[in-house]
């Protein structure tokens, strides 16, 4: 039996068990959040998703928290895991050895509930830099087929890879400060666009700005943060370059 398993807790049945300590918020009624305390079994196939939903299925069906695919797809499983934004699906339990793990909501969200945030700000972020294939005369939606090769393909295709959890924006110091940060993801997604063959558009008034790219102080903390090693932190600096030589060579475009 390895260390931390002879550290952890054992159930009155001898299943081992850890601590998780959860971060418990009704807005409306609580004047800030508290941390409650469970004891979840411990198992090596465990993800902290899976001792959350241990709570809700048999210790109290009123935790609130997003999830859906259970496989790092889908983004909304975001949450701060001792201290650190993590997809919860992807973060086994037996990372923590002897535990506790504290999950609390992810850091920079206004919280609904619990362990849930408010995303719409994000998702009008997402909006904001128009990720759509934009054509020059042509009227959406687009019916024709536009060929790619494998090389251009490659130019972008890091960028959309984003499942849109907000760890990075959770993990940014300037989100946390200025809100109005247009933010790792958007700006990535921008650039997952800008850098496409098949794209004719120009972004360039909506991330040469402060709020945009200029806002960043790259602490590449977002980069750390993304489970799906897209590198936000590449497509803003990327992008500084850009902004920078059309001010001396306006016609250049990408
Ligand atoms: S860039 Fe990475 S961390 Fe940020 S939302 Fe996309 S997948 Fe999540
Ligand atoms: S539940 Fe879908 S990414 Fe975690």
């Amino acid at each position: 039996m390895s260390a931390k398993a002879t550290n952890a807790a054992r159930s009155a049945g001898g299943e081992r068990t850890i601590t998780l300590e959860i971060s418990r918020f009704r807005p409306e009624q609580d004047a800030e959040p508290v941390l409650e305390t469970f004891e979840v079994p411990l198992r090596d196939d465990w993800a902290v998703l899976d001792g959350l939903n241990h709570v809700k299925d048999q210790l109290d069906g009123t935790l609130s928290f997003r999830w859906s695919c259970r496989m790092g797809i889908c983004g909304s499983c975001g949450m701060t895991v001792n201290g650190r934004p993590r997809l919860t699906c992807g973060t086994f339990l037996t990372e923590f050895g002897a535990g506790p793990v504290r999950i609390e909501p992810l850091k920079g969200f206004p919280v609904i509930r619990d362990l849930v945030v408010e995303i719409d700000d994000f998702l009008a972020k997402l909006s904001h830099v128009k990720p759509w294939l934009i054509r020059e005369g042509e009227e959406l939606p687009l019916t024709t087929e536009y060929a790619q090769t494998p090389e251009q393909l490659e130019a972008y295709k890091q960028y959309s890879m984003c499942i849109n959890c907000m760890l990075c924006y959770s993990a940014c110091p300037v989100y946390v400060l200025n809100p109005d940060f247009l933010g790792p993801a958007a700006i990535a997604l921008a650039q997952r666009y800008n850098l496409d063959s098949r794209d004719q558009g120009d972004r360039l008034d909506l991330l040469n700005t402060d709020e945009g790219v200029w806002g960043c102080t790259f602490v590449g903390e977002c980069t750390s943060a993304c489970p799906k090693h897209v590198d936000p932190a590449e497509a803003i600096q990327r992008y500084k370059v850009t902004a920078a030589m059309r001010s001396v060579l306006p016609w250049g475009r990408r």
